[in-house]
């Protein structure tokens, strides 16, 4: 008998007529209220992202296996999943390098004021030759600290500590002996982290542990000139201290891929900083990776129906039952 899978993100044509080979495909748009949770009732599993998927939207439904097109799992509520024996797979590394590429272009547009100068040149302020009104603050040479040093983050300091000359330190629940070995990085505890780094990059997935893991006090150990960069999950960042201590001079600017709510509201006081640089959460968002990664989400969702997933896997005990 053929699986039934929902897909409630639209997938790259090749990917959709893989998956259609060898189950009922059901495209969802997960926009229109009920829609998403009445197609599960009948599936065996789904494909997609950026969508949460409550516990509720899974009882009755014989869901045996949910496939995110995305590294963050934080819009599933895990534990249930398991509690159910529902598989969740997701897609690390294919974005891992797309995703540092993200975070360095934020770090170099906020320190470089990329954004701010390309728009006073579109509105024709460049009438002269520039002055220190437009320097910004070098980055090649500066400490660069890295909040969770995981796959990301270690590809973010691999650019910085090799392309860069920079100094990387990094937090983390355990020493990372490669990133030490290969370009240097020293692992100290987060208070030194925020007291010495020029930009202070948070790269932790977001959990119960990590939410507002940078707080109002966090940024005030930050040095004035320093400079956050977010590109993993809004909640990471209190955004309402962020926008404090931005607008009080305790940081000198940020670097934001991510936000609290997404899409930021059009009145978000980020909007109206010069010393912030905010970006749609385009963290993988190129074509290759965004293509890989809805491949991978396919292949592992058609492992996990036939009972052959072995990697990718959010909740590995599930397997094991
Ligand atoms: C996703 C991401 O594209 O992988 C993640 O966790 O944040 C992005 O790569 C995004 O979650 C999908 O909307």
């Amino acid at each position: 008998m053929k699986h039934r899978i929902v897909a409630y993100r639209t997938l790259p044509a090749e990917v959709a007529a893989l998956l259609r080979e060898r189950a009922d495909l059901v495209d969802v748009d997960a926009d229109v209220p009920g829609a998403l949770a009445a197609a599960l009732a009948d599936a065996d599993g789904a494909i997609g992202a950026s969508v949460k998927i409550t516990p509720a939207m899974l009882d009755g439904a014989r869901v045996k296996a949910l496939s995110t097109i995305s590294v963050g799992f934080d819009a599933f509520d895990v534990a249930d999943l398991t509690r159910r024996g529902i598989v969740l797979a997701h897609t690390p590394d294919v974005l891992t390098e797309s995703t540092a590429d993200t975070v360095f272009a934020l770090i170099l547009a906020s320190a470089r004021r990329v954004v701010e100068l390309a728009e006073w040149v579109k509105a024709g302020h460049w009438s002269a030759s520039i002055g220190p009104a437009q320097y910004g603050v070098d980055v090649q040479g500066k400490t660069l600290g890295i909040v969770g040093l995981g796959r990301i983050g270690g590809a973010v300091g691999r650019r910085a500590a090799l392309g860069f000359d920079m100094r990387v330190l990094y937090t983390s629940r355990r020493p990372n002996p490669d990133a030490e070995r290969r370009y240097g990085a020293r692992r100290v505890d987060l208070d030194e982290l925020l007291a010495t780094a020029d930009f202070v990059c948070v790269q932790v997935p977001l959990t119960a542990d990590t939410h507002h893991l940078i707080g109002a006090a966090e940024l005030r150990k930050m040095k004035k000139s320093a400079i956050l960069i977010n590109a993993s999950r809004g909640a990471t960042v209190d955004e309402a201290a962020l926008i404090d201590a931005l607008a009080s001079g305790a940081i000198h600017g940020a670097g934001l891929d991510v936000f609290e709510t997404e899409p930021l509201p059009a009145d978000s006081p980020l909007l109206s900083m010069p010393n912030v640089v905010a970006l749609p959460h385009i963290g993988s968002a190129t074509h290759e990776t965004r293509h890989a990664m809805a491949r991978c989400a396919a292949d592992n969702l058609l492992a996990a129906l036939d009972g052959t997933l072995t990697r990718n896997v959010v909740n590995p005990e599930v397997l094991t039952r």
